[in-house]
């Protein structure tokens, strides 16, 4: 644990329309490069159960779950099917080609049963 940012990859390692998971401070967390070049970090494990969001799809906008097809704008983290839902996102900042990710207060969420 501890305050602050902390580096979690380089620019080189996140083009436009990827993903990829990342384990910091004993959090999965899963940076997207969204069309347009946005970088986010979100929750790395679906809010429905427990299954990794890597192991699913990415199509520059939206992150479908790989087990039931529940759908994420990946420029918000906001469920799109179903609606009720969301992705815990987390604070990214840019410093040269550093991407850095603060976890500091931030917690999954979990979908309502
Ligand atoms: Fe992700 Fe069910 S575990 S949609």
């Amino acid at each position: 644990s501890g305050m602050g940012f902390k580096k979690v990859c380089t620019l080189d390692d996140l083009w436009e329309g990827e993903m990829e998971s990342f384990d910091v401070d004993g959090q999965e967390i899963l940076l997207v490069c969204a069309e347009g070049g946005d970088i986010k970090a979100f929750q790395g494990i679906c809010p429905h159960q427990d299954i990794p969001l890597i192991e699913g799809s990415f199509d520059g906008k939206k992150l479908i779950c790989k087990a039931h097809l529940w759908q994420f704008d990946a420029c918000t983290g906001k469920g799109i099917n179903p609606e009720d839902c969301a992705l815990a996102e987390y604070p990214v900042k840019v410093d040269g080609d550093d991407v850095l990710v603060e976890t500091e207060g931030v917690t999954p969420l979990f979908a309502h049963t």
